[in-house]
């Protein structure tokens, strides 16, 4: 694991999507992002106090559908150590970790130069969270204390380098505890459709499958409906 730290920087993904090389697991750490993106193009707000860091695997055919799953897997494994109140912390799909019901981690996978790369963002000591206030928390507010962000992120790193190797092989049981720790367990649904409505539709989750979708059963329907991606909001 080797690392390059940055005081302020655009955007760790940004930064490694430009290179013209990528050394796998090599991580890029920064204080600040002044252009910290999301899913779907999405704002990150990014201010010191936040672990903001990215790094980059080989890419695989077979990691594309886990990838992002087992990244939430190996955040919410290292999160859980610092909180007491571990059953409050649960895996939204396909990668947010949450306290309560609030966001505590994303994680943004990208492609670039046969890589994958893994951006993570976790609230860490920051408090100030912009637009979100009302949907982000951070492990001081959950604790009440400072926490050492750069030992977190390379727990971060160092536990998703052990057990990567083998994460075909375990893929069972990271689906097993994504599943029993799921935020969407018994809540009800609404799925973003083609015309930008979300649908008049409820949605039960059912559960994450093998391939990393998601399994969703509405009220009246007998088939399950599996998405790949999706956007959808609770109700
Ligand atoms: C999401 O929940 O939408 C994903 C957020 C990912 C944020 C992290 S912070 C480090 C890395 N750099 C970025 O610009 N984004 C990711």
């Amino acid at each position: 694991m080797k690392f390059k730290f940055f005081d302020e920087i655009n955007s760790t993904n940004i930064y490694l999507r430009r290179q013209l090389k990528l050394e796998e697991f090599e991580v890029i750490v920064a204080k600040k992002q002044t252009d910290g993106r999301g899913k779907r193009d999405s704002v990150w707000i990014s201010n010191e106090g936040a672990a903001l860091f990215s790094f980059a695997v080989k890419d695989d055919i077979e990691l594309d559908e886990k990838i992002t799953i087992f990244a939430g897997y190996i955040v919410h494994e290292v999160l859980k150590k610092y909180i007491s109140s571990q059953d409050k912390l649960t895996f939204k799909w396909p990668n947010d970790i949450y306290y309560e019901n609030k966001k505590m981690c994303g994680i943004l996978c990208e492609k670039a130069r046969n890589h994958i790369i893994i951006g993570i963002g976790i609230n860490i000591n920051n408090t100030d969270f912009g637009m979100f206030r009302e949907k982000a928390v951070s492990l001081v507010e959950i604790t009440g204390k400072i926490h050492p962000i750069q030992q977190i992120i390379e727990e971060v790193v160092s536990n998703f380098e052990n057990q990567f190797h083998s994460l075909n092989k375990n893929w069972e049981n990271v689906l097993k505890i994504v599943n029993e720790n799921s935020y969407l367990k018994g809540r009800k649904i609404r799925i973003k459709q083609r015309n930008g409505k979300f649908s008049e539709k409820e949605y039960r989750f059912l559960r994450v499958d093998r391939r990393g979708r998601i399994s969703l059963i509405a009220r009246g329907d007998s088939d399950e409906a599996k998405f790949t991606s999706l956007e959808f909001k609770v109700i």
